[in-house]
């Protein structure tokens, strides 16, 4: 019985160790932030053109898929610039 405590105590601590996958979606990287930078920089540029830039809180992550896919055609925006700017509304909320 010990032993099998002893088991499950060190699968536990492993488990903390390594993280939880669920959680380490949730973390930001570097990449991600160097992103919501340079779409922060960008979103006033290219969103504020035919109407006013709707902010981050405005939609939920989701929606903001559905929405930059077409908003980006309608504003020309390169790969890369889309990518940040989608990142950055994103994460503002
Ligand atoms: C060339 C003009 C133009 C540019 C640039 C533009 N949009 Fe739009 N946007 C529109 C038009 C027109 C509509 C409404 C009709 C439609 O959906 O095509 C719209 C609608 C929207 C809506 C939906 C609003 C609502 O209440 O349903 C959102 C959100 C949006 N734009 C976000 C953006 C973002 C983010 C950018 C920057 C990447 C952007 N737009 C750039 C023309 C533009």
């Amino acid at each position: 019985m010990r032993r099998m405590l002893m088991a499950l105590a060190l699968a536990t601590l492993t488990l903390a160790a390594i993280g939880h996958p669920c959680r380490s979606e949730e973390s930001t990287t570097a990449e991600q932030r160097r992103l919501f930078r340079e779409g922060a920089r960008l979103w006033p540029v290219y969103c504020a053109q035919c109407h006013n830039a709707r902010p981050g809180s405005e939609f939920a992550p989701y929606q903001w898929n559905a929405i930059m896919m077409h908003m980006r055609t309608q504003a020309n925006l390169p790969a890369k610039d889309a990518r940040a700017v989608l990142e950055y509304l994103k994460a503002s909320r």
